[in-house]
């Protein structure tokens, strides 16, 4: 499927996105873990969030499908998952993939995770090496990608370990292998990343304690609860940044999670001079949620601060298109991550702001893009949902229809996402192949 965006007279309008991909993968998972049941509103019915689900029914958990949004895990306990009779096909989701791995690593069964053609190629090793300290037995191929190998039956203890790379894959997985190893499990983050699973796991009855960049996890047993999840703000990331490049526009976004490892997004745009405003409404829940509004000013390049990196990390394709037709140059730094992403998020974003007239030059670590006027052109997605929804927005904002090739992919973290556009006025037709 490939997406045809046009450009558009201006924006206007108030959007709910689907709910929050990291926060929906984390109560499928804790839910599964927990004793008794976890409700859970809001959960993003995406490819990636499905693919946790499938693989809780394979390990026999009991999930309900209460609504498209709403579903009831019948939790098995910590030591209640069964052996899955086939190898755990992951698809798309490095999310998935990193956080099994470490639960995995502490079951009495064994397990193999497996994924698609980009899960197979992404780095595994940031969670092999560490998990194996703390005694797993766990294998991945040479090159250190799926598929993994995991021989369950192993008495795991934890480890006082510093996390090499700023991922919150890596720190949940850790987290989650902790629940079922003997002692402390202390790791120290070189970098702010997502803490959603920290506060869903005091949430559900074992507090994590935080001192500075450490943090600690004694195991201890779940207790199953609900869980509201908000707006996910790397979706939203996508009417914000075309409401801030459609001369006139001024959109409104509800119920939007803001957590502050989350949002840096909002910091960078605002740095750019964009107009933004955030509400937090008083939900009662450990994840705080907004309310935003933009409107459309002119931005201007800027230098965007490393330590806001792993703070925005899946939100740089829909950054860099803004830095497209901001005045003057935005450089990326610090942001070698990207390389890793579902595609090689530099390579895509270049060559696609490139094709649209854009001069760009990439680093190892970012790439600095000069503002300017984004032509019409066809861009590839990579077969990357964010890649192509950032050139969906750079098509509203440029000076002829914009053809971005492969779209499918969107539905793993944005289903109905050129319909969820069309509202707020956008123009993007999805043409199917063959
Ligand atoms: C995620 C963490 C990030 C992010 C991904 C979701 C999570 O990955 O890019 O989309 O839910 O923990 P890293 O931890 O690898 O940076």
């Amino acid at each position: 499927m490939d997406f045809i965006s046009r450009p558009v007279d201006t924006l206007h309008g108030s959007l709910t996105v689907p709910g929050d991909k990291s926060i929906s993968h984390r109560a499928l998972i804790l839910g599964a873990m927990a004793e008794g049941d976890t409700r859970i509103s809001g959960f993003l019915d995406g490819a990636d969030t499905n693919a946790t689900l499938h693989a809780f029914r394979d390990m026999g958990v009991a999930i309900e499908r209460d609504g498209p949004h709403d579903l009831t895990v019948h939790g098995a306990g910590l030591y209640g998952l069964q052996a899955p009779p086939r190898p755990l096909d992951l698809g798309n989701s490095g999310t998935s993939a990193r956080l099994l791995a470490g639960l995995l690593a502490g079951q009495s069964f064994d397990s193999e995770l497996i994924g698609d053609a980009s899960l197979m190629q992404r780095p595994m090793r940031r969670v092999v090496d560490p998990l194996r300290l703390m005694n797993a037995d766990i294998s991945c191929s040479p090159a250190g990608t799926l598929p993994l190998h995991i021989h369950g039956g192993r008495r795991l203890h934890a480890i006082d370990y510093v996390l090499p790379v700023a991922s919150a894959q890596l720190k949940s997985a850790l987290l989650l292998a902790g629940l079922y190893a003997s002692g402390t499990t202390v790791l120290t983050e070189i970098g702010v990343t997502r803490d959603h699973t920290e506060r869903m796991l005091a949430d559900f009855g074992c507090p994590v304690r935080r001192e500075g960049a450490r943090i600690n996890l004694n195991a201890t047993p779940l207790q199953g609860r609900a869980v509201a999840v908000p707006g996910d703000i790397s979706s939203a990331a996508f009417p914000l940044v075309a409401a801030c490049l459609v001369p006139g526009a001024a959109v409104q976004l509800q119920n939007i999670g803001v957590n502050p490892t989350r949002n840096a997004v909002i910091g960078i745009l605002r740095l750019m001079g964009a107009d933004i405003e955030v509400t937090e409404r008083d939900t009662g829940q450990s994840e705080p949620v907004a309310d935003i509004r933009v409107r459309q000013v002119p931005l201007h390049g800027i230098a965007i601060p490393e330590e806001l990196v792993p703070v925005a990390i899946d939100e740089f394709p829909a950054i860099l298109v803004a830095a497209a037709v901001a005045k003057g140059e935005t450089v990326l730094s610090g942001a070698a991550e990207l390389r890793v992403k579902e595609s090689d998020r530099i390579k895509a974003v270049a060559a696609g702001l490139a094709a649209l007239g854009i001069d760009v030059e990439t680093r190892d670590d970012g790439m600095r893009v000069t503002g300017g006027r984004l032509q019409g052109g066809a861009v590839d997605s990579f077969t990357d949902h964010r890649i192509a929804m950032a050139f969906a927005v750079a098509g509203a904002a440029a000076q002829g229809p914009v053809r971005i090739r492969d779209c499918a992919n969107v539905n793993t973290s944005f289903p109905g996402f050129a319909d969820c556009m069309q509202q707020i006025g956008m123009d993007i037709e999805a043409l199917q192949h063959g």
